[in-house]
Formats: C-alpha cells, sequence, structure tokens
C-alpha cells in the first residue's frame, strides 16, 4: 500500500487551521485516499454533489449539512448539485405540498451556505462554460455524469458518495486512486453489438445489457461508432450523439456501476491509445437484436395501460430533446401530464427558443431542478409512467412506486397524447 503524502498546506488543513468544517472535509477525504491506497492528492477543478432531494435525505441529513454550513465549510472549486424533490420557484403549482417543499428549500439553504452554486442538475456537463476538459481531475457524485465526463470528455473522476465530493469541493482536492489513474482506465470487456441501434431508447437498452453483465468494469466498444454522428464542436447544446451517449452512460452505471466507457474511435482515449486500452485478460461480449428486444421487455410492465405521467429528461433533457418534444406535441392537447425534466440554464434558453411555450400550451411541463426518481411522485397520485429513459425504468419502480411503460421518444409522446401506452 501507499504511503499518502500531504503537502505543508494540506497537512494545515488537516490539522484544523481554517477550522473545524475544513478539517472534517479533510478528514474525509485522507480517510478515503488511505483506504484506497492513493499516494497524493490532486487538485480538482470541480465537484458535483448528490444526495440532496429530501426525500432520500431526511431529518438527520439536513441537520448533518447544516451542522457543516455552522462549521464553516465552504466550497472552493466551482460545485453543483444534482436535482431535489421539487422545483424550487414552481412546487405549488407542480402539487407538491409545504411538509415538502420546506424541509427540501432548508436543504438548498445549507448547501448555499457551503457556497454550492443552486444549480441543481445531474447534466452539469452541459453547462456552457463549464464542460470538463481531458486530463482535468473532478471530483462528481452522479454516476450518470461521471460516467459522461470520464468517457465522453476523458477527464478523471471516481463514483463518489455525496458527503465526499462535498468534502472535496470544501478542500478543492480528491486522493489520487482509481479512475484518476491510467492504470484503471484501461477496458476490462470488449462488446460488440451487431444490430442497430437507432434512438435514445436503444442506447439505453444497450446499457443495461452490458452494464449487468460487467457490473464495475471498463467498457470496451469495439464497433459502436457507426451508431454514432460525430459529437459536435459545442456539446452544451446536446444532439442526437450527446443525448444517446449521456443515456447509455446513465444505463450503464444504473444497471452496473460501470464509470468508465470507450468506443473505438470515436471516445478520446479511444480514438489515442486504440486497443492497447485493453487489458490482456479482457472478456468479449457479443449483444444482438433479441438481447436488446429482452431489455425492452424487461423494462416495460406489460399490465399498464392508462399513463399517469409521461417523463423525458433522463439525464436531464438537452436543448436539443427540448426542441425534439416541442416540435412533436406542436398545437395538440395532451391526455395525461408530461414532465421533461431539465436543467434550469436549459430551461432558460429553451424558453428564449420558444419550446417551453409550446410544450406547457399542450399541456406539458418543462420542469427543472428535480427528476422523476428523485420526486415524490405517489404523493402527487402518480401510479404509471411511460419513459425513454433506461435509468427512470431502472429506479422509479422501487424508488418511487410507479409502474413503468419503456420506448422510444416518439411512444412515449404518443402515450402524452392518447394517455394510454399503445406499444
Ligand atoms: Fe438525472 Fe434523475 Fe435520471 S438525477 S440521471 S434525471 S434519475
Amino acid at each position: 500500500m501507499n504511503f499518502l503524502h500531504l503537502t505543508p498546506e494540506e497537512q494545515a488543513l488537516l490539522d484544523g487551521a481554517e477550522g473545524p468544517g475544513v478539517q472534517r472535509a479533510m478528514e474525509i477525504v485522507v480517510t478515503l485516499g488511505r483506504i484506497y491506497g492513493a499516494g497524493a492528492l490532486v487538485p480538482i477543478a470541480s465537484a458535483h454533489i448528490s444526495g440532496v432531494s429530501y426525500k432520500n435525505l431526511g431529518e438527520a441529513g439536513l441537520e448533518f449539512l447544516r451542522r457543516w454550513a455552522d462549521e464553516g465549510a465552504r466550497a472552493r472549486v466551482d460545485a453543483w448539485l444534482n436535482p431535489m424533490g421539487m422545483e424550487a420557484a414552481r412546487w405549488r403549482e407542480l402539487g407538491f405540498s409545504a411538509d415538502f417543499a420546506e424541509p427540501q428549500l432548508a436543504v438548498i439553504e445549507a448547501f448555499r451556505r457551503m457556497g454550492l452554486k443552486p444549480l441543481l442538475t445531474c447534466t452539469p456537463y452541459l453547462l456552457p462554460g463549464h464542460v470538463p476538459r481531458r486530463g482535468q481531475h473532478l471530483a462528481w457524485a452522479e454516476s450518470s455524469a461521471v460516467a459522461f465526463a470520464n468517457s465522453v470528455l476523458g477527464a478523471r473522476t471516481n463514483r463518489e458518495g455525496g458527503p465526499s465530493a462535498l468534502a472535496a469541493a470544501i478542500v478543492g482536492r480528491t486522493a489520487d486512486y482509481g479512475y484518476h489513474l491510467d492504470e484503471n482506465r484501461r477496458a476490462t470487456h470488449v462488446v460488440e453489438v451487431s444490430c442497430p441501434l437507432r434512438t435514445v431508447a436503444d442506447f439505453g437498452a444497450l446499457g443495461r445489457i452490458v452494464g449487468r453483465q460487467v457490473e464495475g468494469g471498463v467498457v470496451y466498444f469495439a464497433d459502436l461508432a457507426r451508431w454514432l454522428p460525430p459529437l459536435p464542436q459545442d456539446i452544451t447544446r446536446g444532439g442526437e450523439a450527446v443525448d444517446r451517449l449521456k443515456t447509455l452512460g446513465a444505463s450503464l452505471a444504473a444497471y452496473g456501476a460501470v464509470a468508465l466507457f470507450h468506443i473505438a474511435g470515436y471516445t478520446p482515449e479511444a480514438a489515442d491509445a486504440g486497443e492497447t486500452l485493453l487489458r490482456a485478460e479482457a472478456q468479449r461480449l457479443i449483444v444482438n437484436s433479441s438481447d436488446i428486444e429482452t431489455a425492452y421487455a424487461a423494462m416495460n410492465d406489460a399490465e399498464v395501460q392508462d399513463i399517469d405521467l409521461v417523463s423525458i429528461g433522463c439525464p436531464h433533457a438537452s436543448l436539443a430533446e427540448i426542441a425534439q418534444v416541442a416540435d412533436f406535441v406542436r398545437g395538440w392537447r395532451l391526455r395525461t401530464r408530461l414532465w421533461v425534466t431539465t436543467a434550469r440554464h436549459t430551461r432558460e434558453q429553451a424558453a428564449a427558443e420558444g419550446w417551453v411555450r409550446i410544450i406547457e400550451e399542450a399541456g406539458g411541463r418543462v420542469v427543472a431542478d428535480t427528476c422523476t426518481v428523485v420526486a415524490p411522485l405517489r404523493a402527487l397520485g402518480i401510479r404509471s409512467l411511460a419513459t425513454n429513459a433506461a435509468k427512470t425504468a431502472c429506479y422509479a419502480p422501487s424508488h418511487s412506486g410507479v409502474q413503468v411503460r419503456f420506448g422510444t421518444l416518439e411512444q412515449c409522446l404518443q402515450a402524452a397524447l392518447s394517455g394510454r401506452w399503445d406499444g
């Protein structure tokens, strides 16, 4: 095991030179470093903190955050929050109770006192001006964002927990182990896909199949680039490539524990290193069309016909996805609830384009700050939902107690128009 070397400045933080809040954060970062055999700490460019919904935190979590803020803990790098359980400005309009909203807002206030930006999204990589660069170290906790940052952008982050990401934000460093190191970024599994993948939902289905088989492995997709358009220069507006890849990463992380995948000839490390990224013992998997059909069937509750909510935007919808929804529902009147969940800045951009008005005139909502997995859906009277997101299909039944229909964006929006799932 490595001996964890601390600089004099880091040692001073650990000794309490900047107060108990910073000391507590340094203890967390250093303890993790010692457990995982890190040799040093590395400065991080940003942090992303999960575990923000009061539904998951409860009173004990809120008290913990308040105490840490009282101790003087403050983020020293850019740090964003994952979605919370409701939209801050419109919780009454969306049907949330004050019993839930008030402690949820208290959670956000505790984070705000610690210097975190009140931007609640699982797609911080779509934030203009803040896209991580290749080789930058991060401390991100949201598993779908971790997969995107590591894989598509070539940045370096472990799958942090909420407290460890917050601790890293407070000290501006994380321990140098896991996916921060070259040797752990080499692939344990090679995946060949022998069938067409034409939609975001197909990429989610692929993530389910592969995630379940490789668990926490590093995946090398040998031939996936043929189903992907080139990545745009500016990824922050989304588009077919970005939207497929963010869905793939979310699904791999939800059904397995994948934090890093490579695509031959496409993602930055695979484009440079090619097959030298493969470990000698890497296992091979082949995915075919019957695997994809089986995955669709497994994510569909065949009994459900009436749909209470159509949920689009997991991970949070890009501008391109909001435009697609607006195009589909323009001039129609929806028969059931439709939420397009997204980041607040993305909604502002979509509003400026007129897409939010089109969706809301049809009866849908473009909802910021939250998502259908962390919101208390049962309390809103929702028992069934339709989604094109494999991650929502993974978690909504257990986290929110709802039945799920899974399909393409068009199938989901058709269900929003008719109120029923037609398959
Ligand atoms: Fe994001 Fe919620 Fe999905 S946090 S990845 S929209 S489950």
